[in-house]
């Protein structure tokens, strides 16, 4: 975050020397702006919840720092004038009526992270919402459209409140445990949630006029072009399984090496397979092996099982299921070589979503509007609105992550890229204002 402070100081008094529009009043010919010093202010400010020695964030879901950040970007909501509720799946709803009776345009993303985590990460899309209302309310404008700014719950971790909205959350992931210690179930509870009415949150087609979301690349197609504006084309689809192979536990000291039943030999060997052979596959997916536990965990003894994750993305839904069937043979061919057994447990799905054609033209003539060059790209990394797709057209504007990347501490975006993403969205919120969907 130091480096937030230190690029935010020298592009603010540049801007200022510049005469850059710094407040929505200054610039008023060619439409309103985005505050500069609001929104990068409030991002410092967000960044001191769960604040990590390494200059990130640990703002793990329904952890007290993700507890106590949502207790700020609420009051800030309200500053702006806008109602502030949250739903039986957790989510910050926050809105403004509009002049006409229609439905919303919503805007938001999220602001939990994922452990050790980095500053813009789904923070820089539900700041700029914030900024966003903030503005329209000071310069007096009201929408035809209700505005609705959602701060999406539990995002990095199942996707519950974007999911929810979508009908997609299962009962059973509310007995998962999350990265805060809790079950996905206590977890929602504490933060005003109420899991046994999440129904009541599900929206269908035509609930909601169109979703924005703006959101760090968190990959280095654009960093590397030096091209400001990312207008996102589709989103990965992300399947997840538990995988155990189970051994036998024994002495580490008495076991002869030929008799062993080594669930972590296994496991290792299977990490490896589910590497190469994903690469040699043709097309763009990846798979990934995220966290392996040997049980019982101890330096004397044989591990007896192993539980890790395995999680597959790809554009296509069909393109995950043929490379989990290659992964599983493997699991299998390996689990009997060394005499263990396998098993995969799915535990959870996001679909793979293309943005709206319409949205996404909307938001280049806002790009052209602001004079911000832009392009058309694939998003590798999951989000909230890939589930809002389900029933209502969505567009995505990303902003460059310097170096490509992302969670991590290090993760990085230019103040100026989010003052730029920020003010496209102001315009493609005004834009599609003006027309019916
Ligand atoms: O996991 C993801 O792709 C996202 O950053 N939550
Ligand atoms: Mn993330
Ligand atoms: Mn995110």
């Amino acid at each position: 975050m130091d480096q937030l402070y230190v690029s935010s100081a020298k592009f603010l008094c540049t801007a200022v020397v510049s005469g850059l529009a710094l407040s929505p009043l200054v610039g008023q010919e060619r439409g309103p702006r985005v505050n500069a010093v609001h929104l990068l202010s409030s991002l410092k400010k967000l960044a001191e919840y769960g604040r990590n020695e390494e200059g990130g964030i640990s703002r793990v879901a329904f952890s007290s720092a993700d507890v106590e950040a949502r207790v700020y970007v609420q009051r800030l909501l309200r500053e702006a004038r806008m109602s502030v509720t949250i739903d039986a799946a957790g989510n910050i709803i926050a809105r403004r009526a509009g002049t006409e009776d229609l439905p919303p345009i919503m805007i938001g993303s999220h602001i939990d992270s994922v452990p050790m985590g980095g500053n813009f990460d789904g923070q820089v899309g539900s700041m700029a919402a914030v900024e966003v209302a903030r503005v329209l309310a000071d310069a007096n404008t009201t929408l035809r459209h209700p505005l609705e700014v959602v701060v999406f719950s539990n995002e990095e971790n199942g996707k519950t409140g974007s999911r929810a909205m979508a009908g997609e959350v299962e009962d059973r992931e509310f007995q998962l445990t999350s990265h805060a210690g809790v079950t996905i179930g206590e977890g929602l509870r504490a933060i005003g949630g109420e899991p046994d009415r999440l129904s009541t949150v599900r929206r269908a087609r035509g609930d909601v006029a169109v979703f924005l979301e703006l959101h760090i690349e968190q990959g280095a197609v654009l960093d590397a072009a030096e091209i400001p504006i990312g207008v996102v084309e589709g989103i990965v689809g992300i399947r997840r399984w538990n995988v155990s192979f189970q051994g036998a536990a024994n002495h580490a000291g008495t076991t002869p090496m030929k008799q062993r039943r080594d669930a972590l030999v296994a496991a290792s060997s299977f990490v490896v397979a589910a590497h190469e052979r994903t690469k040699e596959i043709e097309g763009s997916q990846v798979a990934t092996v995220g966290h392996i536990k040997a049980v019982p965990g101890a330096a004397n003894v044989i591990p007896g099982r192993v539980d890790l994750t395995l999680e597959i993305r790809d554009l296509s839904m069909g393109k995950i299921d043929e490379v989990f069937a290659v992964l599983e043979q493997e699991a299998k061919r390996i689990a009997a070589e060394l005499q263990t057994t396998f098993t995969a447990e799915p535990y959870y799905i996001s679909h793979a979503a293309p943005t709206d054609e319409r949205v996404r033209s909307l938001i280049e003539r806002g790009a052209d509007a602001l004079g911000l060059d832009h392009r058309r790209m694939p998003s590798g990394a999951g989000h909230d609105a890939q589930s809002i797709a389900q029933f209502a057209p969505i567009g995505m504007i990303f902003v460059p992550s310097v170096a490509g990347i992302s969670h991590s501490p290090s993760e990085d975006s230019r103040p100026e890229d989010i003052v730029a993403g920020a003010n496209l969205l102001l315009q493609s919120v005004l834009l599609a204002d003006s027309e019916d969907w």
